[in-house]
């Protein structure tokens, strides 16, 4: 995955933006919170270790005040032997007197150092994170008088091993509380997120006309009344669909025995009346009655195959054969127009099950589209393929194209991209409404594709039959 996918990855993820924004936060506040204890602790401790220095080497240098002699030096010396500290005893020439361990050349820097001191002041050296020692001078007085100087040693390292183990256990607590969060953040934000997913999921399923599709409603909350509310949308879409069928068939069940009788009598009236007006009149009502009775056919047909109750009479044919069927019917009306007509066969005979008369049906719907919206000059092409489980019947105009935006649509019912229902241009626009239907109640696919400017091809697959 590289870099830009990833980062769509999680443009795309409620669960993910949520989880590393609170992760985010989250580390943010421990950052700060773990750096000011850590700077509270290293205050304290190191003043607390300064002062202690400090306070033993005065509390030695009072001592020494009273008695400056060899015996309270030595008592100091052996107060100091068996402890981490060091002291060193300096007389008025900052000369040593004694020291509780060996000196070293460490030490001698600081003796030598002492020597620029203020007279008579306390001091300390408390680099503790570069040097070796934290050093504490103490001037011993006699009436007013420096008469020697007591210097304290005390090594830095435990400081930095105690400020190192410090440090360690900080960056792990931090790292454990990195993950343990992290994992409580993925499930809590999972949870917030898959019930949107869930309604992702249903409601694509809706709009894809499956309006069973439930979502479970768990507690009171507002993703659970979401879902409520997606569930009562469902019920309403499914009632209005309902309702839109049932009245589609019954309008047009209805609708049919009247118009046989215009139908029937208005051409009688035709054929009865030779000349005159009334003959044009006749002849005019026989074929609007003619174009009406198209129209209810195909819309009762329409709203029995969505409510499914309609019957095919299946059987075994050959695809080929449909096709050369449908072909001979619109051939002629093609090239009066002015269209050649390309026909490419598959090498062998292509069986499917089905009705054929449904199918080719389909076909002539297909192909009077591609008559009627093409120009004069224009190519039809047909042509058979098959793949592993499809036999395919492909037809392809040179005509005006689709645009991109009516694609979606042109398969629904009523939906023309010409919105002038002209009787030059087009029909009612319920032909790739049926066919879709009829194709889709054999298992297979109608698909379009279209270039605008350049043409349109419709793809019908069926499954074979063998
Ligand atoms: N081959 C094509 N080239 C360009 N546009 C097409 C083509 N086939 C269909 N269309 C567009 O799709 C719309 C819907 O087609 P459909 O066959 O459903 O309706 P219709 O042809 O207008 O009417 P009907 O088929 O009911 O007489 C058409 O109105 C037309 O705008
Ligand atoms: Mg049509």
């Amino acid at each position: 995955m590289n870099m830009q996918a990833l980062v769509q990855f999680i443009r795309n993820r409620v669960s993910i933006k949520l989880g590393l924004l609170l992760l985010f936060v989250f580390l943010l506040i421990l950052f700060s919170l773990g750096n000011i204890l850590y700077s509270l602790f290293l205050t304290f401790y190191l003043s607390h270790v300064n002062e202690e220095l400090v306070q033993r080497a005065n509390s030695h240098a009072n001592v020494l005040s009273d008695h400056f002699e060899p015996t309270t030096i030595q008592h100091v010396v052996r107060m100091e032997k068996g402890s981490r500290n060091m002291v060193v005893i300096l007389d008025q020439k900052k000369q040593v007197i004694a020291s509780s361990s060996p000196i070293t050349s460490l030490h001698r820097e600081y003796l030598k150092a002492s020597e620029n001191k203020q007279e008579g002041e306390t001091s300390i050296e408390k680099d503790w994170n570069t040097k070796p020692f934290l050093v504490s001078y103490s001037p011993v007085l006699q009436n007013r008088e420096v008469a020697g100087t007591v210097v304290m040693f005390s090594p830095t390292a435990p400081i930095r091993e105690a400020v190192n183990i410090l440090q360690q256990m900080l960056v792990i607590s931090g790292i454990i509380t990195v993950f343990v969060v992290a994992g409580i953040l993925f499930i809590i934000s999972r949870m917030l997120v898959r019930p949107l997913l869930e309604m992702k999921k249903a409601t694509g399923e809706i709009a894809q006309g499956n309006y069973a599709t439930r979502l479970p409603v768990r507690g009171g909350d507002e993703v659970a009344q979401l879902a409520a509310s997606i569930n009562h949308m469902s019920d309403r879409v499914r009632f209005y669909q309902k309702q839109r069928n049932e009245f589609l068939a019954d309008v047009s069940h209805e609708l049919r025995t009247p118009l046989t009788y215009l139908k029937g009598y208005s051409e009688i009236l035709a054929h009865s009346q030779r000349e005159g007006e009334n003959a044009e009149y006749a002849k005019i009502i026989y074929e609007q009655s003619n174009r009406l009775q198209r129209l209810v056919q195909d819309l009762f047909d329409l709203a029995r195959m969505e409510q499914g109750d309609f019957s095919f009479r299946m059987e075994r044919f050959s695809l080929e054969d449909a096709v050369t069927d449908a072909l001979s019917l619109v051939e002629v009306p093609v090239e009066e127009k002015g269209i050649r007509l390309e026909y490419r066969p598959f090498s062998t005979s292509l069986y499917v099950k089905g009705d054929r008369q449904r199918i080719g049906q389909v076909l002539l719907n297909v192909l009077e589209n591609a008559r009627r919206y093409t120009p004069s000059g224009g190519i039809i092409f047909v042509r058979m393929k098959r793949n592993e489980h499809y036999g395919i019947v492909e037809i392809e105009d040179t005509g005006p194209g689709i645009p991109e935006e009516d694609i979606p649509y042109i398969m629904e019912r009523l939906y023309r991209v010409e919105k002038s229902r002209s009787q030059v241009t087009g029909g009612a626009g319920l032909g790739l409404a049926i066919s879709k239907e009829i194709i889709e109640k054999h298992k297979g696919t109608l698909q379009v594709k279209s270039v605008e400017g350049e043409g349109t091809t419709f793809v019908i697959k069926l499954p074979l039959y063998n």
